[in-house]
């Protein structure tokens, strides 16, 4: 919604003169009107949400949903991606340089690879490749004792910090047929997508797939309070009616939260913002491919709606990153870093603080041309500091 929009701070404020907060166990009305809201707008039958406070708490919920319905452990998750700094949202995010130093919290993970076309694990071209990357999980899921003993598989369906990493048409498509060959649970993390990011509802929507639980956040109050949300489909949610749910959490649905999440998704409805996401991301990504004929730092433009990234490389033949995987953590000075302080000094942020070599650009939904345009020029200048950097 950008910044300080006046009628959802309005709607804050008149929820908290009305109640501000009430004991966990009982309803209230905005919780209930946002469930029933997210029901209606959610894909398929997902249709029970459990409301905590952010991405890892969502996801930590997805996390003791999938082992308590499934009764199994093992939980496949892919390389690279980021699912929150909570223990076991952590001990998930395969790749991520955050999560080497909290490798186990009892979760089993098993990682898998993503469809990172532009650096495909199987050296292979998409559509020649027959989508092995999930031909791969296929695989996995056997050698780990199948549907037995994997309780089910946790992803981006577009990869957010880890790289923009959008699935090739049919992937996530085959990948729903596999869970449901082995009767395991798709979680999928929408905290980046969700609420209109991939010029979608749910990045989800693009491929018309249903998971069987969905991780939200961030734009669910387009980021004016704390909240997540945790959907499940009918079954999951009616297993639950007669078996403890044994989670929960004094600020889970908190009052305030959930009115301003009600505003918010009424606003985003109201003035066609999801079909504005797709109408300006095309233009956000032909400016991105502009760039990349400009700049020699840029190996690959990828994107969805207004979430587009340029992966920066030092040469666009041997794809050589502008920084490797390690010095993506580290402190100091390094190229992207470099390009990241320019922006800053130009007037603009961008997602650059990832541990990935993109540099992304996640404007607000309302967002018009003319800012677009701003924001590719400056882009333009800061870019010619990674170019130096170039060896060719
Ligand atoms: C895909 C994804 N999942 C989960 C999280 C964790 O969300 P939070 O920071 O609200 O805990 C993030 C945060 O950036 C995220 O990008």
């Amino acid at each position: 919604m950008g910044h300080q929009d006046a009628r959802v701070i309005e709607e804050l404020c008149r929820q908290a003169r009305t109640l501000c907060s009430f004991a966990p166990k009982f309803s209230q009305k905005p919780r209930a009107v946002l469930g029933k809201l997210l029901a209606e707008i959610a894909p398929g039958d997902l249709s029970r949400s459990f409301l905590s406070l952010g991405g890892a708490e969502s996801v930590e919920a997805a996390i003791k949903i999938c082992h308590q319905y499934t009764g199994r452990r093992k939980i496949l998750s892919r390389y690279p991606a980021y699912h929150g700094a909570t223990a076991a949202a952590m001990s998930l995010s395969s790749g991520d340089p955050r999560s080497w130093a909290q490798e186990s919290s009892g979760v089993q993970r098993v990682p898998v690879p993503s469809p990172y076309c532009y650096r495909c694990p199987f050296a292979q071209t998409y559509p020649e490749c027959n989508l092995q990357c999930a031909e791969y999980v296929d695989r996995v899921i056997e050698m780990e004792g199948g549907g037995e003993h994997v309780a089910g598989i946790i992803l981006e369906p577009v990869t957010g910090a880890n790289g923009i990493i959008v699935p090739p048409m049919g992937y996530m498509v085959r990948l729903r047929e596999i869970c449901d060959r082995w009767g395991i649970l798709m979680i999928v993390d929408e905290v980046m997508t969700g609420f209109g990011r991939t010029g979608r509802w749910f990045s989800v929507d693009h491929w018309g797939v249903v998971p069987d639980i969905m991780c939200l956040a961030k734009g669910i109050t387009s980021g004016y309070v704390p909240l997540g949300a945790t959907i499940v489909r009918t079954p999951i949610g009616d297993h639950f009616k007669n078996h403890y749910f044994s989670h929960g959490a004094t600020y889970m649905a908190h009052a305030l939260s959930c009115a301003t999440a009600v505003r918010v998704i009424q606003l985003y409805q109201e003035e066609n913002l999801i079909e504005r996401s797709a109408r300006m991301g095309e233009h956000l990504l032909a400016g991105a491919r502009r760039l990349q004929k400009r700049h020699s730092c840029i190996g690959d433009v990828r994107g969805l709606g207004l979430f587009v990234g340029l992966e920066l490389v030092k040469n666009r033949a041997t794809k050589e990153p502008i920084v490797p995987l390690n010095g993506l953590i580290r402190s100091g000075s390094n190229p992207k870093r470099q390009v990241a302080e320019r922006l800053l000094d130009l007037g603009m942020i961008a997602m650059s603080a990832n541990p990935s070599n993109i540099i992304a650009m996640a404007p607000a939904l309302t967002v018009t041309e003319a800012e677009i345009e701003e924001g590719l020029r400056i882009m333009d200048t800061a870019l010619e500091v990674a170019d130096r950097y170039v060896v060719e």
